[in-house]
């Protein structure tokens, strides 16, 4: 992996999507009515310059269009927010852009449009190769059209990811072997594969509690998560994150900020933000409804509903909950230096003799692989 160099973050949120999946709890909402871009368009530029304006002189290394559908969005709005993003920061030459895009939304002219427009990374929601699956999922998309998208991503960028779902109703390893061994012959660096989490207040969530969700039981998904991390690290991209696999240096540098506790700026309804002002750490949260959010951000310049300093404890907390997803781990004086005092060495000579977590010759701290399906309890205990 690359150095950790200072990092500084940009994530615009594009909440709206052509349908809600019964599965998601993401800030994504369906209009019958079309989008006014254009208005959207001015009040990202009206945001990132009041968020320029508490954080400048800032280099940006990344800027991720995350959603909601991001691919729903016109190439012109694309290029705008970039356009203000360059004209209130400088943007590094080599900054890693990103765009979520979704396969039933995805046509060539497109693409190439999001290219023009600066993106030089997709990201695409696949979910699942088979049909039958897809649309118990609600996806709009069958699986050829799904990886036709990801034909016309690669003949496009040079960089391109996709997400599977797995830990399905019914899903038994063998099946997910033979579709994630299809899914790594149309992988480039990058795939994300996520466990199925059933969230509150989704539809998932109201089947699941009425019996009608058959999920896979704790054996079976360790061993659908034994599977994912056998077949990936032998096909070359083991897992750098909890959900995240990646050829060595093609990690998404964008999500590694994050996760390595570095600065973002979250632009659009909904968006989180960690800046640093002052010598303090202010998280910031966004208006998530989309029509409010507008008008908030037309009438008092940003959509800001929260801007808190993280106390010295809250900081800590975060860096170990955040760094200890990295296959990297975090680094033991970094920690020291965020939260004014050691980690407890009873504790991780515990958890070290349990085989969960190791320290490296450089300072770090990491978690083991049969620490990673109980990391909760890992950072917990740590975290105590
Ligand atoms: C914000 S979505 C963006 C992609 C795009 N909207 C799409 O669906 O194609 C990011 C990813 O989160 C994952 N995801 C969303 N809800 C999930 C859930 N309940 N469990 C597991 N993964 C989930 C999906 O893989 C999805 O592609
Ligand atoms: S999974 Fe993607 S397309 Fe489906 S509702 Fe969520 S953000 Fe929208």
């Amino acid at each position: 992996m690359n150095s950790i160099e200072e990092a500084f973050g940009v994530y615009i949120h594009w909440p709206f999507c052509q349908s809600k999946c019964p599965y998601c709890d993401f800030n994504s909402h369906v209009r019958r009515e079309p989008i006014d871009e254009a208005r959207f368009s001015r009040a990202f530029t009206a945001e990132i310059a009041a968020t320029a304006a508490r954080v400048p002189e800032r280099t940006v290394s990344t800027i991720f269009f995350g959603g909601g559908t991001p691919s729903l969005m016109q190439p012109a709005t694309i290029a705008a927010v970039l356009d203000a993003t360059a004209r209130h920061w400088r943007i590094a030459p080599d900054a890693e852009i990103t765009l979520e895009a979704n396969p039933s939304s995805v046509e060539a002219t497109r693409f190439r449009g999001y290219r023009t427009a600066g993106v030089n990374r997709v990201s695409l929601g696949v979910q699942a190769l088979d049909d039958r699956v897809l649309s118990e999922l609600g996806r709009l998309h069958t699986a050829r059209e799904a990886l036709d998208a990801v034909g016309i991503a690669r003949s496009v960028f040079d960089r391109y990811s996709f997400d599977l779902i797995y830990a399905r109703p019914r899903q038994q390893p063998g099946d997910w072997a033979r579709e994630l061994k299809i899914a790594l012959a149309e992988a480039g660096e990058h795939l994300s594969l996520y466990q199925l989490t059933i969230e509150p207040e989704t539809p998932f969530f109201a089947l699941h509690e009425a019996g009608k969700l058959r999920l896979p039981d704790e054996d079976t998904s360790r061993a659908l998560y034994d599977t994912t991390q056998e077949i990936c690290a032998a096909h070359g991209l083991p897992a750098y994150e909890v959900s995240n696999h990646a050829r060595p240096g093609a990690e998404c540098r964008h999500n590694l900020v994050y996760w390595r506790a570095q600065e973002y700026a979250g632009i659009g309804p909904g968006a989180h933000g960690r800046l640093d002002i002052g010598g303090e750490r202010h998280a910031t949260a966004t208006e998530k409804r989309p029509e409010t959010w507008l008008s908030r951000v037309e009438t008092r310049g940003d959509g800001l509903v929260t801007d808190e300093v993280l106390t010295r404890e809250e900081r800590s907390d975060e860096f170990l909950l955040m760094g200890l997803r990295l296959a990297e781990g975090i680094d033991l004086a970094r920690y020291a230096d965020v939260a004014g005092r050691l980690l407890d060495p009873d504790r991780i000579a515990s958890l070290h003799a349990h085989g969960l977590i190791e320290t490296t010759a450089q300072g770090r701290l990491r978690v083991t692989l049969p620490g990673f399906p109980v990391l909760d309890a890992v950072v917990a205990d740590l975290a105590a």
